[in-house]
Parts: C-alpha cells; sequence; structure tokens
C-alpha cells in the first residue's frame, strides 16, 4: 500500500467515525456499539502552514448567533426535557490549530462551553477526531463534553456565532505572525478586529495572547494598548492566572517553542466598560 493510499484509507475510516458521532452524545451506551476509538495521528492531517484568511472559502456560518444551533457542538449539555442547551459558549481560543489548549482547559473550567476555531479543514477534522476519541475514552467522568471546534474565519464571521457581550475569554497562542510588512494585514489583531472582539466580549472579559515573535507581540501590545476598550493586565496578574500558566505550555506551538527553547511572549487585557459620553 502506497502512503498516499494508506492516508485515504485511514482519513475515511476516521471520516465514517466522525459522521456517526460528531454530534452525538457519547456517553456508555455508545461506547458499547463503538469501542474506545485511537487518537487521530497528527501526521495524515498536515496541511499547508497558512490559509488565506481573504479568500472565499466555502465556509457554514450563521446569519446570526439566535441561528446557531450550539446543542450538536455540545450535546451533553442539553437538557432533557426544554431540548435546548443549558449554557452558552463563553471561552473561544482563536486558530487553535490542533486543539491541545482546549484539551488542557477543559479539566480546568467543567461548567464553561469551549469553542475553538480554526480555519484549515484538514487541522478542524483533526481536532474534531481528537475530542471524539477523547470522550468515547472517557465516558466515565464526561470528560472533553466541554470542548469542541468549528472551521471558520475568525476574521470575518464572528459576531454572526456570539452575541454581544457573550464571551469571557479570548485566545490568541501563537498567530501566524505575517513577517512581511504587506501581509500585516492579516494578523489576526488589527484596530478593525479589535472593536469586534470587543462586541463579543463581555465587560471584565480578558483576551490573552502569546507568541514567540516579539515583532508580533509588540504589535499585538501596541494595538491593544491603542483601543480604548482594553487595558492592559500587569505581570502579577499574569503570574496568579491560572489560563497564562495553561496557554505557556498547552498547545501544539507552546510546545514546539519549548523544544527550541525558545522565548514566549505573554500579554493579557481587559475589556473596559464602554465611556459615558458626557
Ligand atoms: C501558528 S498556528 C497556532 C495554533 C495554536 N493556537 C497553537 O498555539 O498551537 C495559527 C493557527 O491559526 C489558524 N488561523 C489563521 N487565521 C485564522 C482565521 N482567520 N480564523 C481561524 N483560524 C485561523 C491557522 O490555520 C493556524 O492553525
Amino acid at each position: 500500500m502506497t502512503i498516499n493510499t494508506r492516508r485515504q484509507t485511514y482519513l475515511a475510516e476516521k471520516q465514517d467515525h466522525r459522521k456517526e458521532l460528531k454530534h452525538v452524545k457519547i456517553d456508555e451506551s455508545v461506547i458499547e456499539k463503538v469501542d474506545k476509538l485511537s487518537l487521530p495521528q497528527k501526521r495524515f492531517y498536515r496541511q499547508r502552514a497558512h490559509s488565506n484568511p481573504f479568500s472565499d472559502h466555502q465556509l457554514d456560518y450563521p446569519i446570526s448567533p439566535d441561528h446557531m444551533d450550539w446543542s450538536k457542538l455540545y450535546p451533553h449539555f442539553i437538557d432533557s426535557e426544554k431540548k435546548e442547551l443549558t449554557k452558552e459558549v463563553t471561552i473561544a481560543d482563536i486558530g487553535c490549530g490542533y486543539g491541545g489548549l482546549m484539551i488542557d482547559l477543559s479539566p480546568a473550567f467543567p461548567d464553561k462551553l469551549i469553542l475553538g476555531m480554526e480555519i484549515r479543514v484538514q487541522v478542524t477534522n483533526y481536532v474534531e477526531d481528537r475530542i471524539i476519541a477523547l470522550r468515547t475514552n472517557h465516558t466515565k467522568e464526561n470528560g472533553y463534553q466541554n470542548i469542541n471546534v468549528l472551521r471558520g474565519n475568525a476574521m470575518k464571521f464572528l459576531p454572526n456565532f456570539f452575541h454581544k457581550a457573550q464571551l469571557e475569554k479570548i485566545f490568541f497562542c501563537f498567530p501566524d505572525p505575517h513577517f512581511k510588512q504587506r501581509k500585516h494585514k492579516a494578523r489576526i489583531v488589527t484596530s478593525t478586529l479589535l472593536s469586534e472582539y470587543a462586541y463579543v466580549l463581555k465587560e471584565g472579559g480578558i483576551i490573552y495572547t502569546i507568541t514567540d515573535v516579539l515583532d508580533l507581540h509588540n504589535w499585538m501590545v501596541t494595538h491593544l494598548e491603542g483601543h480604548p476598550l482594553f487595558e492592559r493586565l500587569s505581570e502579577d496578574w499574569e503570574s496568579q492566572d491560572k489560563c497564562v500558566s495553561i496557554m505557556r505550555y498547552a498547545t501544539e506551538e507552546g510546545k514546539k517553542v519549548e523544544r527550541n527553547k525558545g522565548d514566549k511572549y505573554v500579554a493579557c487585557f481587559v475589556r473596559l466598560p464602554i465611556p459615558e459620553i458626557i
């Protein structure tokens, strides 16, 4: 069998499981039928490192947050009588890549719904398969029911998914640096996008950023400090916040930087109230 056919066979099998289990409440009764699943192997899901956020991808997105059916993503949290979700997503990992952050946040915030948004198809498929496998392997403690991923372009459609002030935390972990000056407009933090992030984030909510690229760190800090609805949090605050320690080590990029003994630059910002008009 060639490597390509092996990959295709592997992905076809995973796709079957994905179709069957993606929107299902995975509990002991499901496990009796499907058995435990092995964690997906990243090498089969590789895709070009960058996806152009300005191209017209074929993306599904709701016309407004009220049209979004979240119950498919978090079936464990459906109220069986009302047939609706008992809570809404309040934590978002933007550009979640292979999903490592969500997997560590899940047990740290068992009562919160956490969403990863990722633009690349194969990477999103990997995260879906990873979550399905984790759910099937942790049915006893209902593990990993509070995380899920959506394929989406966060630079275009965030207000289609989230209501005003819905989110408590937004993470930007090791975002694509877009080094060349003419590509800076593709960076995930810009003044215009910050106003969208401020819209979906509640007062007192936090934006977390981490990168190994000093130029990008300075760019994000300058833009966030220049925005009237964000204020930087102190290093003392960072040292006491559990999400900061999780995001330093949980993500796949973070682990790579760790292995290469690179630097990691962190900056966190609180969403301020809208100033009164006098
Ligand atoms: C360098 S990776 C970091 C992944 C992950 N956060 C980590 O730390 O391992 C950046 C990720 O952001 C995704 N991405 C880039 N632009 C995006 C956008 N506009 N919307 C959603 N995801 C995006 C990329 O596909 C990529 O997986």
